[in-house]
């Protein structure tokens, strides 16, 4: 399998999507009083952790095991303020026509046995080349800045006892996520009138929105 033919086409689905992303907060700054997009990070997989992964799948390293089985060789992580903004950008993202909404974990509504926090999709996007057009998958982790903050130091701390964590360990990490929690809830209580405030600004600009875009929509709700 060569990795560099894998590097070129993920890096494309990377460089599309920060695209998209990008849109998607610009388009925020136009309609909405505050950015709720902190953050955006991305990675590729490493050969390492990608022939690691199809191991442990019992799978030979070759490129249709890698492309039909493995979902995060392409990651994006989004940070954001508040948990509302979470499901604002899952919508965004779920609303644009090219992309394909491959699967969904709602982790902010049910955090996963060890506290763990966050919104995850994997879809695909088109990528042109120079021969045609391929669907390429990309996982996105969206998350608050709170959920980051606790996710990265359990990673950490997960490393160090090469994920052997100690059941104490565990249960007051589970009981920090927990605290995280509440304080993201707290927090997104008084964010709330920030977020009331705009949703009229909002209204008001949409309507201009779709009468400036009206005619030039090929799909999607402007002009409608
Ligand atoms: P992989 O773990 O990537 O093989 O996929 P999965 O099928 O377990 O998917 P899932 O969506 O549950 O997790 C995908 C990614 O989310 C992981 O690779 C981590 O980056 C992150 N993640 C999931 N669970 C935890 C957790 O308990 N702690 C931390 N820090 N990150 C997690
Ligand atoms: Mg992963």
């Amino acid at each position: 399998m060569e990795y560099k033919r894998l590097t070129l086409m993920y890096t494309a689905a990377l460089k599309q999507m920060e695209t998209k992303i990008d849109i998607i907060n610009n388009e925020f700054k136009t309609l909405h009083k505050y950015n709720p997009i902190e953050h955006v990070s991305s990675r590729i997989k490493s050969k390492e952790s990608i022939n690691k992964k199809l191991k442990k799948k019992g799978l030979d390293p070759t490129y249709e095991n890698l492309v039909k089985t493995i979902n995060d060789v392409a990651g994006i992580r989004i940070i954001c303020s508040f948990i509302p903004d979470i499901f604002k950008i899952v919508e965004m993202l779920e609303n644009m026509p090219d992309l394909t909404i491959l699967k969904k974990k709602d982790y902010v509504t049910t955090p996963k046995e060890s506290g763990y926090s966050s919104y995850h999709l994997i879809l695909s996007v088109p990528v042109s080349l120079s021969v045609g057009t391929i669907e390429v998958k990309v996982e996105i982790q969206i998350r608050t800045m709170a959920m980051d903050f606790w996710a990265s130091l359990e990673h950490k701390i997960n490393y160090k006892y090469n994920k052997q964590i100690p059941k104490g360990v565990k249960k007051e990490l589970k009981e920090c996520a927990k605290m995280t929690h509440k304080l993201d809830k707290r927090m997104s209580h008084l964010g709330r009138n920030l977020m009331e405030e705009e949703k009229q600004i909002v209204k008001e600009i949409t309507a201009e929105y779709s009468t400036a875009y009206a005619g030039l929509m090929l799909s999607g709700n402007a002009g409608v």
